[in-house]
């Protein structure tokens, strides 16, 4: 078995689209909620030198180690947590990091865990099935493939890797459990479907087991909400994904949280009372120059969608003159302490 974790490296992708989508400031705060090995981290805690601070999440604690050293001289103004980011919201208030100025998503997996061959993400290198980010999580890909009812594990490959084999694979399977190994798996996808062209034919089968092992699609959904709330005034959400499933989630939320009224087509008069909390920053997605896809071939499907935090009615500042108060609180920035109180008690209530 291979374990070429510390040989290998993870280049930051749209590194410098990123930093601009963020509007990185001196003496701000940043969530990177996707860590890695550190590399927009790094990038974050230089542009906003003097007095910025970094919280940095991963699911990984092999990815925070890596990051550690990288951030070494960074270390007064970094806290780095191993979690998931689907509890960011109770990550930050722990630590008293809210409002921020911006939040990170770089989706997925890095360069380190896809080609550590230990961890069992790829078909390139034989190794037991896993793809857990969190190696402290009990389900591993080997508990789907061999534990779910033949109907689930058919949607599971059809819906999350988008392949249009999905039964014959699904059968082949069935009928070969239990499969314990990466290379197991894709010979067996191999001779149930064939080889058509460059891409190897198990590329959609080991995405959707990935992706339904760490409950990628639901978790993100989630982040995302709780990550507008963590925002400050002009705060900026700034997300990467690197396939269509996600990148769906990421446009449609923030075109849902940038509209005013989403009542359905036709209503007279609005009943809903939304009102849009963020702005949308690309009306057109952000993707990698040819150069970047030269240089670092990962890159090639990366997706940039970014957002900047509005004030809205859930913000509150006091009641009095709103005008006024309003006035103030958006010179000073980006505070919104009614709204983040209310999230602060509903948290230490539950
Ligand atoms: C594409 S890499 C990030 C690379 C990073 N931006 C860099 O420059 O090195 C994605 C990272 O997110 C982590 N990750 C994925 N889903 C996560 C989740 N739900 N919670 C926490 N970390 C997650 C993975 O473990 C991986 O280290």
């Amino acid at each position: 078995m291979v374990n070429n974790r510390s040989a290998s490296s993870h280049t930051p992708v749209l590194l410098a689209e990123a930093l601009r989508a963020l509007a990185v400031q001196p003496g701000g705060r940043y969530v990177d909620c996707t860590l890695g090995s550190g590399g927009h981290a790094l990038a974050i805690l230089e542009h906003s030198s003097p007095g910025g601070q970094l919280l940095g999440i991963d699911a990984d604690p092999f990815a925070l180690e890596i990051a550690k050293g990288r951030l070494q001289q960074y270390k007064e103004s970094t806290l780095l947590v191993n979690d998931n980011f689907v509890n960011l919201q109770s990550i930050c208030i722990k630590y008293d990091f809210f409002p921020v100025h911006g939040i990170l998503l770089d989706l997925g997996l890095s360069s380190l865990q896809l080609n550590g061959g230990d961890r069992g993400f790829s078909f390139q290198y034989d190794a037991p099935l896993d793809m857990r980010f969190d190696p402290n999580q009990k389900i591993s890909a080997a508990d789907v493939v061999n534990s779910t009812p033949e109907a689930r594990l058919a949607q599971i490959i059809r819906t999350y890797g988008e392949e249009g084999h999905y039964n014959r694979i699904t059968r082949e399977i069935i009928k070969e459990r239990p499969i314990k190994t990466t290379r197991q798996l894709a010979e067996l996808i191999e001779k149930s479907i064939g080889r058509h062209g460059r891409i190897h034919p198990a590329t959609k089968t080991f995405q959707a087991l990935r992706i339904a092992v760490n409950h990628e699609l639901e978790y993100l959904e989630s982040a995302l909400r709780q990550a507008v709330d963590l925002l400050g005034y002009e705060g900026r959400l700034v997300v990467i994904s690197y396939h269509s499933l996600e990148d769906r989630i990421v446009k449609q939320f923030m075109q849902k949280e940038a509209k005013g009224c989403i009542c359905p087509p036709g209503t007279p008069i609005c009943v809903c009372g939304h009102t849009p909390r963020i702005r949308l920053i690309n009306k057109k997605v952000i993707t990698p120059a040819e150069a970047e896809i030269h240089t670092n071939p990962r890159s090639r499907s990366a997706k940039l969608r970014a957002a900047e935090r509005l004030t809205t009615q859930d913000d509150s500042y006091v009641t009095d003159d709103d005008h006024a108060l309003l006035t103030i609180a958006k010179s000073r920035g980006w505070r919104r302490p009614v709204l983040l109180e209310k999230i602060r008690m509903a948290f230490l209530a539950a």
